[in-house]
């Protein structure tokens, strides 16, 4: 059989197992995070702009002012991110296919530079690892212009429970769930009058050595760089 109608048996196969009603995956599957000392975030800033006037302006952008961002802007994103999670594959969550977001943050009013990972019930960072700054931070992701972001949301997901529940659809739910939350950051982001992008392009070893990315029991699937607008000062005279 040729590759494709394969690929289509597969997925038809995947669609009826995940229509079967799943068991909540095996706690061996999970893995516990390195969670360290906690930072608490500010509440959730609330929108500046309304979506439908900032969203024809909705552009990747990869370079950023020096401006650090603030906490509560921070925590918008991060709260998005999450709600859209939660909304979205609630019974993914509650059987223990568990996404979970990062902030690798380097310019954020009130968070010292590191890696942290979101606890969004508390609205709290808990410190994962030292991040490295300047030339250094490239090691965490293939585009210089990611490691000068003020901070990234980095988002991983237990492969290993969404196949255990899932079969290999698992893969597939398990990336739309993270681009999901990563493009609900970015719009959150494009209220708050902020910019950045999505993007995949993270070295794993990096995630691995900081926060046990194994790239199976949490691998990393997506991220959204966030900062404030380089000021657009016209044409010089
Ligand atoms: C799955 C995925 C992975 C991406 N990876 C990268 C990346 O590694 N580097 C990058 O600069 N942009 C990356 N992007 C961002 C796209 O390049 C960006 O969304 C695209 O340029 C569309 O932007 P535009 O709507 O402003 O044209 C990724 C986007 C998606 C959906």
């Amino acid at each position: 059989m040729s590759i494709l109608p394969q690929l289509m048996a597969d997925t038809r196969l995947d669609a009826r197992a995940a229509a079967r009603p799943p068991a909540p995956v095996a706690a061996s599957l999970r893995r516990a995070p390195h969670d360290g000392a906690p930072t608490t975030l500010p509440a959730p800033a609330a929108p500046r702009a309304a979506l439908h006037d900032v969203l024809p302006e909705r552009t990747a952008i990869r370079d950023y002012a020096r401006t650090p961002l603030s906490g509560a802007d921070l925590s918008a994103l991060f709260a998005a991110a999450d709600r859209m999670d939660t909304r979205g594959w609630a019974a993914d969550r509650a059987a223990g296919v568990d996404l979970e977001l990062y902030c690798a943050a380097w310019r954020v009013t009130g968070v010292d530079t590191g890696l942290y990972r979101y606890r969004p019930g508390r609205s709290e960072l808990c410190r994962v690892a030292d991040l490295p700054d300047g030339r250094e931070a490239e090691e965490l992701v293939m585009q210089r212009e990611f490691a000068e972001a003020p901070a990234l949301l980095v988002i991983t997901g237990n492969l290993a429970a969404a196949v255990a529940r899932h079969g290999s659809h698992g893969h597939r739910l398990l990336l739309t769930r993270a681009g999901a939350a990563g493009h609900a950051a970015w719009l959150a982001a494009l209220r708050l009058g902020l910019a950045g992008t999505v993007f995949a392009g993270l070295l794993p070893s990096a995630l691995r050595e900081r926060a046990g990315a194994d790239g199976y029991h949490r691998a990393a699937l997506f991220a959204f760089a966030a900062g404030h607008p380089i000021p657009d000062l016209g044409p010089r005279s």
